[in-house]
């Protein structure tokens, strides 16, 4: 096969090193589905408009399903100097079909092409996130229900603050991924607009018919703008900036696994089948899963980061420095579906120590609160409640006891209100159901929150 397609205007053939350095088929090859997707399309257009004969987009059709299925069954040599996978496609189908298949890119540009790949690649990638992040949904789902009734200690500054349910911690994953899916769902419609018809950057003088092609690839919407259509890559920022805020929700969880199964903590054990050895320590048992999650989020950060850079400063409309798209968003795809799936695996292999949980859940004076409002409904003003059971918790601490281990005649030295009800507020259940405000801990909220989300996962 003599030449490239654009050869014509060239006197020299390319220098390998240009070659090597601007080919995108080792990874644009990716593409190649919605590649063959979008030129059958195209084909049925251009013959619905009379600039192929029937008999001509049977043939082009015909050529691209083989090549389809030579792709598929790895016959299909992709070359380095066929640059990328659209020019691949191309050249082969010529070769196959002869000089009828230099009818396929009639109207059509690789910069108009490149953009519909793409976008109907995303499309199909942000269902398959979404599906992803149901199934960790789920798996968050099963525990929050499966240890329900469980308390353990809620944090700020990570020290210990107030009992609250295991099953209300997990439902706050679940609402950081529920957000995450909206997200992705008002990304989805900037998405999925055709481009197609805007040619190199200005349209065409053919008579193609653009709403036809949109159309036959389920396209709910058009660009208006051909110079736009074949310059923008906001969809591709979109989608990355959604995929960092996942990854940043899930590095979060991750950070909260690994300080869950260590020693100090001991709330959770993670199976075996999830945790990976030492080469040199024989007793350890290492939370690798988590880290790497933990230290994948870096990468799509990154991508992000390389993807508004790449279009900084961009002149309209197309320029290579487009290409560059390509490589960050394939990556933010496989690491944040990969990580979505692993971490719904490895919930469901983690083992909750209640017991643990629940005795950590009141060390540290985390009733502290509750008795501070027993004194509210009783009478007293809040700040001057708080002050008082700052005074009974430096009493504690100096003799060393817990709140409920101080007597009724201890309480009523710091508020004569105390009386002997004050030992039921002072337990953990009791805690932990009081707080029945709407999104609060209590059984009844977070049973109504499982509820919620039981239903809208199915
Ligand atoms: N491989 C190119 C890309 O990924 C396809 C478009 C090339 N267009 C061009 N005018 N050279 O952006």
């Amino acid at each position: 096969m003599g030449g490239k397609l654009w050869q014509g205007r060239f006197r020299e053939g390319t220098s390998k090193l240009v070659e090597n350095f601007t080919a995108s088929i080792r990874f644009d090859q990716r593409l190649y589905r919605y590649d063959i997707e979008g030129s059958m399309a195209h084909c049925k257009m251009l013959s619905q408009q009379g600039l192929l004969s029937g008999e001509e987009e049977d043939i082009l059709i015909q050529g691209l399903g083989e090549i389809l299925r030579e792709i598929e069954r790895g016959t299909f040599v992709f070359d380095e100097a066929q640059e990328d996978v659209h020019m691949a496609i191309e050249q082969r189908l010529i070769e196959k079909v002869g000089e009828v298949g230099g009818k396929l890119h009639t109207g059509r540009s690789r910069n108009d092409q490149v953009a519909l790949d793409i976008r109907l690649f995303l499309r199909d990638e942000i269902q398959g996130v979404d599906e992803d992040i149901k199934g960790l949904q789920s798996s968050l789902l099963a525990q929050a229900k499966a240890n329900l009734g469980a308390v353990m200690p809620g944090f700020t500054h990570l020290q210990h603050a107030q009992p609250v349910l295991f099953s209300h911690h997990l439902m706050a994953y679940y609402e950081m991924l529920r957000r995450d899916r909206q997200r992705l769902s008002a990304c989805l419609d900037r998405v999925d607009v055709s481009p197609l018809g805007s040619a190199a950057l200005a349209g065409t003088s053919l008579p193609i018919d653009s709403k036809a092609t949109a159309e036959l690839l389920a396209f709910p919407a058009m660009s208006r703008n051909s110079i736009d259509a074949v310059s923008d890559r906001d969809f591709i920022i979109e989608f990355t900036s959604a995929a960092a805020l996942i990854m940043m929700h899930l590095s979060r969880m991750c950070e909260e696994l690994i300080l869950w199964c260590s020693t100090e903590f001991d709330y959770i054990e993670l199976s075996e089948g999830f945790c990976t050895g030492s080469s040199i320590m024989p007793q350890k048992k290492n939370p690798d899963v988590p880290e790497l999650v933990r230290g994948k989020s870096g990468r799509v950060y990154g991508h992000l980061m390389s993807l508004l850079t790449v279009m900084k400063g961009l002149p309209l409309a197309y320029n290579r420095d487009l290409q560059e798209d390509k490589e960050p968003l394939f990556d933010t795809v496989d690491t944040v579906r990969q990580s979505l799936r692993i971490l719904a695996r490895l919930w469901e292999n983690v083992k909750v120590n209640k017991e643990r949980m629940e005795k950590m859940a009141s060390r540290g004076y985390t009733l502290a609160t509750d008795l501070a409002e027993y004194l509210v409904i009783k009478g007293m003003g809040f700040r001057q409640a708080h002050r008082a059971v700052g005074k009974m918790v430096g009493y504690c601490l100096e003799k060393g006891k817990e709140l409920e281990e101080m007597t009724i005649q201890e309480f009523k030295g710091f508020a004569s209100l105390i009386s002997d009800d004050i030992y039921e507020i002072l337990e953990l259940k009791h805690s932990v159901d009081s707080r029945n405000s709407v999104g609060g801990t209590s059984l009844q909220q977070v049973r109504e929150a499982i509820g919620l989300a039981e239903e809208e996962l199915s």
